[in-house]
């Protein structure tokens, strides 16, 4: 047994809510990531994503089951596991390099070799005439690298993302996609990357998890070849492939009806 990657072991969460009934917010979820593998999270509202990112960051104990990353199960927050959130998660009173060498400092690493780290990470993310200014003075698509930065900075295995392009206009989300593709392949991380966006998940996703609410659970995974096909590609040639469009389709008219018999049930109630 090879102990590098990432297990979800039989994860189930249950909220309890003051009113006696409960949530099931996960029902036994189970999955293996290698390594360096990318994958995307879709699914209708409510479904449990940011509750399963919530556990893989630490933040949330499940109910049942367990995550276990390189060996080891994981009990809490740690720098090994980073988060990337749709937005406002950075130091608005910082300049653009003290947010990314934040957590180094944190951490103890001295001076000169926390200054190569950002230097080397506001290069790759675009940053490098930005690093003096203050997050404040920032578009959202930067601001969004800066928090890419940021989590890189602390050497994670595995980058945790919550909507991060969410709330950015259409073209400035087109290039963040291509840049985190772009990270993916020079970093070598595992991601994982929920997002409401069919065709974003399509993109950044060699893996691809639907999943199904009430309770929340894994409806259906596939393998894809469009996010190795975009790495340093123009992914508008890549979403003109005949098979991403099949595939499209196929998932949009999966989470539709899921959304429709949600729709159906509440109706009932
Ligand atoms: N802290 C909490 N207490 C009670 N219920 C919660 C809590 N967090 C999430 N839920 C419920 O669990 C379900 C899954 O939520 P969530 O993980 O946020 O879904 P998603 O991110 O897929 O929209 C929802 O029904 C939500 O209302
Ligand atoms: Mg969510």
């Amino acid at each position: 047994m090879t102990d590098t990657g990432l297990i979800i072991d039989g994860v189930s969460m249950r909220f309890d809510l003051p009113n006696g009934s409960h949530v099931q917010a996960l029902k036994d979820v189970s999955l293996r990531l290698g390594q360096g593998e990318l994958m995307s999270v879709l699914g209708p509202s409510g479904c449990g994503k940011t509750t399963l990112l919530n556990i893989l960051a630490g933040f949330l104990a499940p109910t049942e089951g367990r995550i276990v990353l390189n060996g080891h199960d994981v009990k809490g927050p740690d720098a090994e596991r980073g988060m990337v959130f749709q937005q406002g998660a950075l130091f608005e009173w910082m300049n653009v390099r003290d947010n990314v060498e934040f957590g180094p400092r944190m951490a103890g690493v001295p001076v000169a070799e926390r200054r190569r780290t950002s230097d080397r990470l506001l290069e790759i993310t675009g940053l490098k005439d930005f690093k003096d200014k203050m997050v404040f003075e920032l578009s959202g698509g930067m601001q969004q690298r800066v928090a890419l930065a940021r989590c890189l900075a602390n050497e994670p295995d595995v980058i945790l993302m919550d909507e991060p392009l969410g709330a950015l206009d259409a073209l400035t989300r087109e290039k963040m996609q291509g840049l985190v593709l772009e990270l993916w392949k020079e970093t070598g991380k595992t991601i994982i990357l929920i997002t409401h966006s069919v065709e974003e998940a399509l993109l950044l996703g060699e893996r691809l998890l639907v999943m199904a609410p009430r309770p929340g659970r894994i409806h259906k995974e596939y393998r894809l070849p469009f996010a190795e096909m975009g790495v340093g590609a123009d992914l508008r040639t890549v979403k003109k492939d005949p098979e991403f469009a099949r595939t499209r389709d196929e998932i949009l008219n999966m989470i539709w009806e899921m959304e429709e018999e949600i729709m159906g049930r509440t109706e009932d109630a």
